[in-house]
């Protein structure tokens, strides 16, 4: 079976992967079967240079980058890689909550440019206290819940925009919005989710309130987001943009805001677990078996 790759995968599952190549696809490919992309566009246009491929295999748990309807328009199958990266996310998204909270790359900065006064208690370089804060998550499937546990070790006061029966922490998401200090989200881009932080809904949070974005950029009014940044009426910490790699200039140069480059499940354990899992789907079609993770 002839395999595609956009990239090379990291980890030792890889090399499990025979007769597999490594390359853009930017021309017909009648004899590929299976395709592995990661954040690659794959739409109908792409489809159509691959007229027999059986998988598109994506590198990941959103697969916003892949038109499921064009796909299952042609019976072709799609997986991503869901449950392996709930604690990397998870994980990053905290270190943004406490980056921007205790102002930890300002910090950073003021003592290599050597402006670290005498002493400990050197000036009024004072932050925000993370304990006893309310984080509102927006979102609130696996990778939520891995949010969650890990504020309450943090003793911060939870708030959840996914209801069960029953759920004192559960506000409706405006409410949310106007009662949390923090707010991180992590719902998958849909179409009922682009553009859900609005411009009238960034002007619901608190003045000084904190917007954790590890989701995907266009949850999020971009440009509403950047004018309340540069107002410094809010701070953020931010992984994703509208247009990666593309960050709008105005962020650059301001200190209520942290960036990282979309590198939330970017551990050496978490993208290994991840090409596992793309790999045992590739295998799976190979054998003629069900697809372990299949986007439904
Ligand atoms: C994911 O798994 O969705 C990451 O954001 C990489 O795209």
């Amino acid at each position: 079976m002839r395999i595609l790759a956009t990239r090379r995968l990291p980890g030792e599952a890889w090399e499990e992967l025979s007769d597999v190549e490594i390359g853009a696809l930017d021309g017909p490919r009648p004899d590929v079967e299976a395709l592995i992309v990661a954040g690659d566009r794959v739409d109908g246009g792409v489809l159509d240079l691959v007229p027999s491929v059986r998988l598109v295999a994506s590198y990941g748990v959103g697969y916003d980058n892949v038109d499921v309807d064009a796909c299952r328009a042609r019976g072709v199958a799609v997986t991503n890689t869901p449950g392996v990266l709930d604690a990397a996310t998870a994980d990053l998204a905290m270190a943004l909550v406490l980056a921007v909270r205790r102002r930890v790359v300002e910090a950073d900065a003021l003592v290599r440019a050597g402006g670290w006064g005498s002493s400990w208690s050197a000036g009024p370089f004072l932050s925000r206290e993370v304990s006893g804060a309310t984080l509102g998550i927006v979102g609130f499937g696996r990778i939520g819940a891995a949010v969650a546990r890990r504020a309450r070790a943090f003793d911060m006061r939870v708030l959840v925009n996914r209801r069960r029966t029953g759920d004192p922490d559960y506000r409706e998401l405006d409410e949310l919005l106007r009662e949390s200090d923090v707010v991180t989200l992590h719902t998958p881009l849909t179409s009922e989710t682009r553009g859900l932080i609005s411009r009238e809904r960034l002007a619901l949070l608190r003045d000084g309130a904190t917007l954790v974005n590890t989701a995907r950029g266009t949850i999020v009014d971009e440009d509403a987001l950047v004018a309340e940044l540069v107002s410094g009426r809010i701070s953020a910490g931010l992984d994703v943009f509208a247009h990666e790699p593309h960050v709008p200039d105005a962020l650059l140069r301001l200190p209520n805001v942290v960036l990282t480059p979309h590198v939330a499940s970017a551990t050496e354990e978490t993208r290994a677990a991840m090409t596992r899992v793309v790999v045992d789907n590739v295998l799976a079609l190979a054998r003629g078996e069900p697809l372990p993770t299949p986007v439904s």
